[in-house]
């Protein structure tokens, strides 16, 4: 007997290698000039990422009643693996939204395609090229996730009680992705939209979500379902602001990512907020101006960052946030305690 628990991970691989090498046979079958586009789309699935949604949908499920021993645990292990493809292309399309060249230490695949194009010297815009072939191969991933979802092996009944969650998890990723882009483009500074991004985009696309869909698949009540997107809301949230303190103060050998890059991306979180009207109240405009010209300046140096650091953490910024995370894990957990109740 495999043991699923122990070894998720290598499981959720498992399967979705297994669900690629089928479904892209099919269509290399049909159109073999199509090869590129589905070998780019399975080389990002199975080249890295954290597993973290079906992590969450498969202890959703076991928290839930699911038995690893039982019929539907490989239905299931499909089922959660699936959600790795609505992942796929949320970032394949959120590097064409953010412009990003790289992820995970490789090109971005609308840059690999417009790399492509330009070795090849084909006709028109090589940019152009990428972007329609990276919009593509992100809308592929969203079909065969349903692909996989639906073709799980398990009972309808069984993921027609998933279904709800399913849906809302599609669609909040996408209203905090489109309030993302809103809130950066009109400037909006304040600590609500940071928050109203890192519930959608985070929050619940992560954590609530995939629980929700985990425990529904078990057959969980209402009562157990609610106590769970309570736990998801809290956890999704202050892993978002710990995300956002590592950005700003992380070791880029321990991160991989080089401190510093939200601020020249411009990235609208909560500890920025919280700087900007901190600095506000308190009359400090020296601080306050360095946070506000540091937010989306490219340019920005190493030691600007650290007078960002400075700032921040005088202001206060940073021990809020850290007070934020503390509460929101303190809340988790009740919810857990409630959970474990039920
Ligand atoms: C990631 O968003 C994409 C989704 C949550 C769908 P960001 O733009 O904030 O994150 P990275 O830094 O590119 O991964
Ligand atoms: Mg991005
Ligand atoms: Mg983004």
């Amino acid at each position: 007997m495999p043991d699923f628990d122990a070894d998720l991970p290598s499981h959720i691989d498992r399967v979705l290698t297994d669900f690629l090498q089928r479904a892209s046979a099919r269509i290399r079958a049909t159109e073999p000039a199509f090869e590129p586009a589905v070998d780019a789309l399975s080389g990002f699935v199975l080249g890295g990422g954290k597993r973290l949604r079906p992590t969450f949908a498969w202890w959703g499920w076991r928290g839930a009643g699911g038995d690893p021993a039982g019929d539907d645990a490989e239905g299931v292990l499909h089922a959660v693996a699936s959600l790795e493809l609505i992942q796929a292309c949320a970032l394949i399309h959120d590097d064409v939204i953010d412009s990003s060249d790289s992820r995970r230490g490789s090109p971005t695949v609308h840059v690999a395609f417009a790399a492509r194009h330009a070795e090849r010297h084909w006709l028109g815009s090589s940019e152009s090229f990428g972007r329609a072939a990276a919009v593509l191969i992100g809308d592929l991933a969203l079909a065969w996730a349903e692909d996989m979802f639906a073709g799980a092996g398990l009972p309808p009944a069984t993921l027609e009680a998933a279904r709800p969650a399913w849906r809302a998890m599609r669609t909040e990723v996408l209203a905090g992705q489109y309030l993302d882009v809103r809130t950066q483009a009109s400037g909006d500074a304040s600590a609500e939209a940071a928050l109203r991004v890192d519930r959608l985009k985070t929050a619940a696309y992560t954590v609530q979500r995939p629980l929700h869909l985990g425990a529904a698949l078990a057959g969980a009540d209402a009562e157990l379902i609610d106590t769970l997107l309570d736990l998801g809301g809290d956890l999704g949230v202050a892993f978002q602001l710990r995300d956002d303190l590592l950005g700003v103060f992380g070791n880029p050998s321990v991160t991989g990512k080089p401190a510093g890059d939200d601020l020249r991306e411009g990235k609208r979180t909560l500890l920025l907020a919280l700087g900007l009207a901190y600095a506000e109240e308190q009359g400090r405009t020296g601080d306050r101006k360095v946070i506000a010209e540091a937010v989306g300046d490219p340019a920005l140096t190493d030691a600007e960052v650290d007078d960002v650091r400075q700032a921040l953490t005088d202001v206060g910024a940073v021990a809020e946030v850290e007070r934020r995370i503390e509460q929101l894990a303190a809340g988790a957990l009740r919810s857990l305690r409630r959970a474990a109740l039920t």
